[in-house]
């Protein structure tokens, strides 16, 4: 039996087609990834699949169902996790649960969804005050309330820490009855690999569809043969990097983190977190959700005011002249921040003026931008509307527009494709030869690798400081992921 059915799907925007003359079947009770490249079709298709758009042409049934006419009958039947899940940012952890449960009439049976999504000390906050992956977290349990006979999660681990994501994963397989039909999309490959079957989307094809153990009995396998499938990965020179003109400065530690600590009520979300960065160097900022990452880098660029503490960047102390202190840096949040009723290039041009480009030299740095990341294409789109992975890479190019000599960058790859999370970090060491000092934070465990340093972070604290193969030594880890976990369950005792 097949939850969907799928037949010569064509869909078109504005002349661009999303989705190609696309045929597929979902096996009923069964975890399928949707896995592909940024753009290549995957919301479209989620969105078809529960008749939030209509397709062109093709025929779509659902559970037997068609979601263009029996659109409230299907809305019955399955759990969907849109990209930007909405939870009401001013009612509490406890009461969204009971507003979702309340829309969905079902029972008000928490416990063991607050259990899983270790969310029960946090109840009585309102989400708005989340961290990123604890609002994922949330969102999927808001999803998973009245058993659903077919959930669509559109990439519900974005930004959920390698711990969580196991806790997610096994949220999911623990709470559905053996019947639920699951369309996963991911942009984790480690995660689609352990699904029953994997769909590859590319230019709104679908170009694989299978066991993923078939494709490759190991994970790394695995991500190479999607790479393949994709059209595949060539290391080339970063011309952000050689364009990058050096700053002078004798700055030694052109980043010092000094006591930071940040206090919300008797909740420290940070509490003494120093550290000291060298010109040039690639410094990782790890952790579990709600760590304190987000809050550091906020207190550190001038956004947040520490409740003690302070920042310096190339010297300059960020709580006495944030001014000066932030002319040195590029920033990149973790919740995109871009206008997004503006288009790709007007963003690029308000970036590029606030930051002090102008006339002759203002246009030939953004379509110097526009060429090195590709957003010829894109350039006359609204932001807002464009897939999550071309969001970030538009944050990245505001971020380092001006050649800063220092980056922040809050979580660049999350939402980001296996080959476009390569050329990110392509441009990253690429700068950081140049000299440029990056404070970068990641949940993907095999970027982790490629910082010189690392601060591993729980519950405000930096738990520990250093090299990639120290923090594995010391807790005689094979695998970074395996480092993580073994240093925060030792930090619990
Ligand atoms: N305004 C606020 N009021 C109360 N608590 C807050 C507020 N802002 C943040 N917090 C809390 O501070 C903690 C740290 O949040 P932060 O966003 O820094 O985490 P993070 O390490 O970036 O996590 P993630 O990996 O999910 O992005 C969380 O418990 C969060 O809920
Ligand atoms: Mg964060």
């Amino acid at each position: 039996m097949d939850t969907v059915t799928i037949e010569h799907l064509t869909k078109n925007f504005r002349g661009m087609t999303a989705i190609d003359d696309l045929s597929l079947k979902i096996e009923k009770g069964k975890i399928t990834g949707l896995i592909g490249s940024d753009g290549s079709g995957k919301t479209t298709l989620i969105r078809l699949i529960i008749g939030l758009l209509l397709p062109d042409h093709g025929k779509i049934s659902v559970l037997g169902l068609n979601p263009e006419t029996q659109k409230d009958e299907l809305n019955k039947k399955i759990g969907y996790m849109p990209q930007k899940f909405g939870l009401y940012e001013d009612l509490t952890v406890i009461e969204n649960l009971r507003l979702y449960a309340d829309l969905k009439n079902v029972a008000h049976d928490f416990e063991k969804l607050l259990e899983f999504t270790n969310l029960k000390k946090f109840q009585t906050r309102l989400a708005g005050a989340l961290s990123g992956g604890m609002k994922q977290k949330l969102g999927l349990a808001c999803v998973l309330l009245g058993s659903p006979e077919f959930l669509l999660l559109d990439e519900p681990s974005v930004g959920v820490d390698p711990i969580s994501r196991r806790d997610l994963m096994r949220m999911v397989r623990d709470l559905i009855s053996p019947e639920t039909t699951v369309l996963w999309s991911t942009a984790y490959l480690d995660e689609a690999h352990s699904f029953d079957t994997a769909v590859v989307l590319n230019q709104g094809k679908v170009i694989y569809q299978g066991k993923p153990y078939d494709l490759a009995k190991t994970t790394e396998e695995f991500e190479n043969k999607v790479i393949d499938l994709m059209g595949g990965y060539r290391k080339t020179k970063s011309r952000i990097a050689e364009n990058y003109i050096p700053k002078n400065s004798d700055v030694e530690y052109t980043v010092v983190a000094d006591n930071l600590e940040k206090l919300y009520g008797s909740f420290y979300a940070v509490k003494n977190n120093s550290f000291k960065i060298k010109k040039g160097e690639i410094f990782g900022l790890l952790g579990p959700n709600g760590a304190g990452k987000s809050t550091s880098f906020k207190m550190m660029c001038g956004l947040l005011k520490p409740t003690s503490g302070t920042a310096r960047i190339m010297g300059v102390d960020i709580t006495e002249d944030p001014e000066n202190a932030r002319a040195n840096l590029g920033y990149m949040a973790q919740k995109f921040s871009l206008y997004e009723a503006l288009t790709v290039k007007q963003n690029l041009d308000f970036f590029a003026e606030i930051y002090g480009i102008h006339d002759e030299n203002l246009k030939k740095r953004v379509d110097e931008i526009i060429d090195i990341f590709g957003f010829f294409q894109t350039r006359k789109q609204k932001s807002g509307e464009l897939p999550l992975g071309f969001k970030q890479k538009l944050s990245l190019a505001c971020a380092l527009i001006h050649n800063p000599p220092i980056l922040f960058l809050d979580e660049p790859t999350s939402g980001v494709d296996v080959i476009t999370r390569r050329e990110f970090w392509d441009h990253i060491k690429s700068l950081a030869q140049k000299g440029v000092t990056v404070l970068v934070t990641t949940h993907f465990m095999d970027e982790a690798e490629y910082c010189d340093r690392i601060s591993l972070f729980y519950k405000g604290d930096a738990v520990a400081i250093g090299t990639p193969s120290a923090l594995k030594n010391k807790v005689r880890a094979k695998s970074m992921e395996e480092a993580f976990m073994k240093l925060i369950l030792e930090s619990e005792k």
